[in-house]
């Protein structure tokens, strides 16, 4: 079983844009990438502003949202209190038999987690536990501005402390737009630009990029070049292929 592990900092820090565009670029450079939500709790399965809706979209996927997720709840709270809440249980294993479903179907499964790096999350195991058992690598996002050295460099120590590796980060805007005229838009690169070089010299982690606010992307092209324009697609692709011993394309 091949793929990425797709976690944050935080919630709401933007893990379903990251791994639904960065699957939708890669695609476009001709790997067969498909995409993963074990758990998605706050929306029905077929909710189009769930996680499973929004990454079938971003990704360009032909995936059913029942094959990208295999437990949709209602309560929106961490999966495994909204496991309780619903009354019912989910265990390891059936998660790692819905993500070798989507290996089969395709070379990479990107899988987005919930939450942050430590979250409880099945009815017998927590994130990191999927993580280390999928044994696939981290992909961590997090936020782009001010905080997020000290929540990114944190991360990466817990995730480093269970042996998990990490590929690397992805810094994400989110709905942060900055008009050209913006008085603070030059602090708030450099503020970027430098959270970047903290993260790397302090855990020799890469920083693949800044993803911009994306919301005015409606065609896949324009997904395609405003991730190639901002994030090192090619060096995450790479680094897969040397995880996975496979040429480069
Ligand atoms: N790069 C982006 N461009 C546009 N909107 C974004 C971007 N990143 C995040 N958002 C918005 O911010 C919110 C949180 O992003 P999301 O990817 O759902 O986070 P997570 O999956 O980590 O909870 C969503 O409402 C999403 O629409
Ligand atoms: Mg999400």
């Amino acid at each position: 079983m091949k793929g990425l592990f797709i976690t944050a900092t935080d919630t709401e820090v933007g893990k379903t844009w990251v791994t639904g565009v960065l699957a939708c670029a890669l695609r476009h450079r001709g790997y067969d990438v498909g995409v993963c939500k074990p758990i998605q709790s706050g929306n029905h399965l077929d909710d189009p502003e769930g996680d499973a809706a929004k990454l079938k979209r971003l990704a360009g996927v032909s995936d059913s949202v029942s094959d990208i997720c295999l437990c949709a709840l209602p309560h929106p709270v961490a999966p495994q209190l909204a496991l309780k809440l619903s009354g019912l249980d989910l265990f390891l294993d059936h998660v790692l038999s819905f993500v070798g479903q989507a290996a089969k179907r395709h070379e990479w499964v990107f899988v987005e987690g919930a939450g942050g790096v430590a979250v409880p999350y099945l009815s017998d195991a927590w994130l990191v536990d999927v993580i280390q058992a999928l044994n696939f690598p981290v992909l961590l996002v997090a936020r782009a501005g001010l905080g997020t050295i000290n929540h990114t460099i944190l991360s990466i120590e817990y995730l480093n402390r269970r042996g998990i590796r990490v590929l690397g980060v992805v810094l994400n805007r989110g709905s942060d737009t900055y008009a050209d005229d913006a008085p603070d838009k030059q602090i708030s690169f450099l503020l970027e630009r430098t959270n970047s070089d903290y993260i790397r010299e302090a855990t020799g982690v890469p920083v693949f990029g800044v993803l911009p606010n994306m919301s005015s992307c409606t065609v896949e092209l324009e997904i395609v070049n405003a991730v190639e324009q901002n994030i090192d697609v090619l060096g995450i692709a790479k680094s897969m292929n040397a995880i996975y011993e496979r040429p480069n394309v």
